[in-house]
Formats: C-alpha cells, structure tokens, sequence
C-alpha cells in the first residue's frame, strides 16, 4: 500500500490531479471489507443497484456514483491480487443490467445518471518487459468498454523494484507521473511521450535477470 512500488508513482499521478483542480478520494482496497461477489445478479434483477453485501463497498458505491474519473492501481500479479479482482467483480451495481450488442460483443453501460467518464490504470510490475501488463490493461479495457466509458491509458512501471537504485531516473519517472494527472485534468488526455518516460528501462533485460537469480540463490544459501 503505501510503501509500495504501485504506490511510488501512484501519489506523483494523484499530486498532479489534486494541482490541476481535481478534488482526489484515495481507498486501499487492503483495508476494506469487500466481499466476493455470490453472482446472483439481485443488483441486475431484483432491486436494480443494490448490492446484497452490506459491506465497505456501500460507501465505494455513493462515491463512484458522484466520480468523473476512476483510476484503479494495482501491481500485476498474474494478473490481479485477490483484493482488487473482488472490487472489479463488485462493480456490477453501478452498471445498468441493460444488455447491448456494441462492435461484435454484448455490453453494459453505466446509466444516465452516472458521472464516470474515464477510467486510468496505474501499476506496477517486478519483471523487465512492459507486455506483463497486458492482461491487467486489458481488464481495464472490458471494464470502460462494458461501462460505456473511456480507457483514458496507463501509467506502467515494469521493473518497479528497480526505482530506488536510480534515483536520478527515479525522479524524472515521478515528474512525469505528476505531468500525466495535470495534462488527463487540463486536456483530457496523457501524452504516450509522458507516458513512455514512465516505463522507460532502468536496466537491461539481461542483468535485471541475472540479479534476479542471484538474488534467488542467496535465499537458497540462507
Ligand atoms: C503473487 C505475485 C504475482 C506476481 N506476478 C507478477 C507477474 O506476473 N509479472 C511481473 O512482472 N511481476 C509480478 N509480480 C511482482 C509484482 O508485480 C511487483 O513486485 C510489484 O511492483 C509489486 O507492487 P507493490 O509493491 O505495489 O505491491 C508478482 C508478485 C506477486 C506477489
């Protein structure tokens, strides 16, 4: 949560949302009680947007009810940690059981009343490569897409461990985080030369894998 690698450039994005007027509700999905969705669709059927568990996810409710943007940040863990995969499967309330058949595949939407036009990612991941965020961007995607809102992007930092051995890099890296929230809140959009410095690498590919391994054998010998 807080002293995590998710987290490093979870606060420089949300600082540049608060500097360019966006007024910021920060929840750890850790902290709260959420629990699993039972998939028995009273939300949908039954008494439309209420959610039978009478848990922390009520109060998320309300909030989201009134958000223009919701940003989801979560390292990758093949692909979600539980915790937040509960939370992405609770979002059915908030989405109208109206069932359309968009671009080849059946979608939700968000109903008239809603707010929300944006979704944001922020993660975070241990290996080299970018492409381990795939699965966790496209679960983002499915949930604008089935919201009938925007994916607005992503702000990825694979290697994430990695930020403390260069600070140099590491500073420009939360700047750039920083840029992103106030260029989404001013214009509407984070530019891919913002987003890039974000996941630029810190190291090669081949000696991020040999520390790895050496760092496996040390645990080996302890
Ligand atoms: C259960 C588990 C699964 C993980 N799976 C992946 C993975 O598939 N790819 C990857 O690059 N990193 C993976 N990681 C590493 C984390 O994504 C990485 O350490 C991340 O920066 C942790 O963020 P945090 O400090 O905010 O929790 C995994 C870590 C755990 C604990």
């Amino acid at each position: 949560m807080e002293k995590g690698n998710t987290n490093k450039i979870l606060t420089p994005f949300l600082e540049g949302l608060k500097n360019a007027g966006a007024s910021v509700d920060l929840v750890y999905a850790r902290r709260l009680k959420i629990n699993p969705c039972i998939g028995d669709f009273q939300c949908w059927f039954e008494k439309i947007g209420d959610c039978i568990h009478k848990d922390d996810m009520q109060s998320l409710y309300t909030k989201m009810r009134e958000a223009d943007i919701i940003v989801l940040a979560t390292p990758v863990y093949i692909p979600l940690p539980g915790e937040m995969q509960n939370f992405i499967n609770r979002l059915c309330p908030i989405v109208e059981p109206i069932l359309e058949f968009r671009e080849g595949r059946t979608r939700a939407r968000l109903p008239k009343t809603a707010k929300i036009s944006k979704f944001v990612l922020v993660s975070s991941s241990g290996w080299w490569e970018i492409d381990n965020f795939n699965t966790v961007i496209r679960i983002v995607e499915e949930i604008a897409l089935n919201t009938s809102t925007e994916f607005a992007g992503a702000l990825l930092r694979p290697h994430a461990g990695q930020l403390g051995k260069f600070p140099e890099k590491a500073e420009e890296i939360f700047a750039a985080a920083r840029a992103a929230g106030i260029e989404l809140i001013s214009n509407g959009i984070m530019s891919e030369k913002t987003l890039k410095i974000i996941s630029q690498p810190l190291i090669k590919e081949e000696e991020l894998r040999n520390a790895q391994t050496q760092a496996h054998l040390n645990a080996k010998e302890k």
